[in-house]
């Protein structure tokens, strides 16, 4: 009797509270503990082995471990560490036609399967990321940062960026930025003004967590924020926004020279001498199924 009144108030409250269901992983980015940086040059890497770094550079080069506590996911994951992706002089891309892209200091992990029209591209997906500074290695503030975008797959603009540092173009975001050292999210980057969806500090020793759901479809996007060890909360939408073409996510940071307004950013303008590196770390990396409106929260 005893027993048959415990089991149905067990009953009860597994249906009170049942336990989340684990969404549908389109793409696992964690990086387990045992990977080294020229693990990220083979063509078993996670990410793409040849794209974005600059032109005579590795992978092996760019890439760090820092000591760092690992991100609320990479701890949901266990076995996964955050990875540290950096700069240096000789970051300058050669996109394989045209001229280096000299204006630009850029390195950037694409996820391995993400070729522009893949299943992290189809349907509604939620791309999952942490981003923390390193004081060792900081970035120049008062230049413009993306540090996390999606690019179409024509190219021919980001569906979303995450940007921090100077605005190259103060009337291109939709309000005043008075703090540089603040992570940003800004929608489709074609429109003048772009819209500012969110806005938060770039807090140092902080792990800073977003997920994005992404209509592909239906043009909506969601943003989801936290810091540390929270679960995500809502924070911006689901705000219209022009999601077509598919195309390819960026982690790791493109960073913009300073100059004049007007000029091609990608092949003029300023780069100061970066002393030794400058890097941005990231942890828990996944793109998950939301077609059903599974978001992964805590
Ligand atoms: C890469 O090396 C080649 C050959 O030395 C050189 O011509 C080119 O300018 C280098 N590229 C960059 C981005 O430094
Ligand atoms: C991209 O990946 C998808 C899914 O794996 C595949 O069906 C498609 O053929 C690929 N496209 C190209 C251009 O490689
Ligand atoms: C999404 O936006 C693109 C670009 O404006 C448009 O071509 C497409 O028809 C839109 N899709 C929907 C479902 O509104
Ligand atoms: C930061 O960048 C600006 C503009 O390029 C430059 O004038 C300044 O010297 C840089 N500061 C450091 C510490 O490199």
């Amino acid at each position: 009797m005893l027993v048959a009144a415990s089991s149905l108030l067990l009953a009860s409250l597994v249906s009170a509270t049942p336990l989340p269901k684990a969404c549908k992983i389109l793409f696992d980015g964690r990086v387990p503990l045992t990977a080294t940086p020229a693990d990220f040059d083979k063509t078993t890497s996670l990410y793409n082995n040849q794209f974005i770094l600059g032109q005579n550079q590795t992978f092996d080069e760019i890439i760090k471990f820092p000591i760092v506590l690992p991100s609320l996911f990479d701890l949901k994951k266990i076995n996964a560490k955050p990875v540290e992706v950096t700069i240096n002089d000789q970051s300058i891309f050669f996109p394989g036609s045209g001229p280096l892209q000299s204006g630009f200091r850029r390195s950037e992990l694409i996820p391995g399967p993400n070729n522009g029209t893949d299943s992290t591209v189809i349907g509604t997906t939620t791309v999952h990321f942490s981003i923390q500074t390193d004081p060792l290695k900081p970035l120049n503030y008062s230049h413009e940062y993306h540090p996390v975008w999606h690019e179409r797959n024509d190219f021919n603009g980001d569906h979303f960026d995450l940007e921090t540092g100077t605005p190259f173009t103060p009337s291109k975001e939709s309000i005043p930025i008075h703090n540089p050292k603040t992570l940003r999210i800004a929608g489709f980057s074609v429109p003048t003004p772009e819209q500012n969806v969110f806005i938060t500090d770039f807090t140092d020793f902080t792990w800073h967590n977003f997920a994005l759901t992404i209509g592909w479809n239906t043009n909506k996007t969601t943003v989801y924020y936290s810091q540390n060890y929270e679960p995500l909360k809502k924070v911006a939408g689901p705000f219209t926004n022009d999601n077509s073409d598919g195309g390819q996510f960026h982690f790791g940071f493109l960073k913009l020279p300073t100059g004049p307004q007007g000029i091609d950013v990608a092949h003029q303008g300023y780069q100061e001498h970066i002393r030794g590196a400058e890097g941005l770390i990231y942890g828990g990396i996944f793109i998950e199924d939301s077609s059903n409106g599974c978001v992964t929260l805590s």
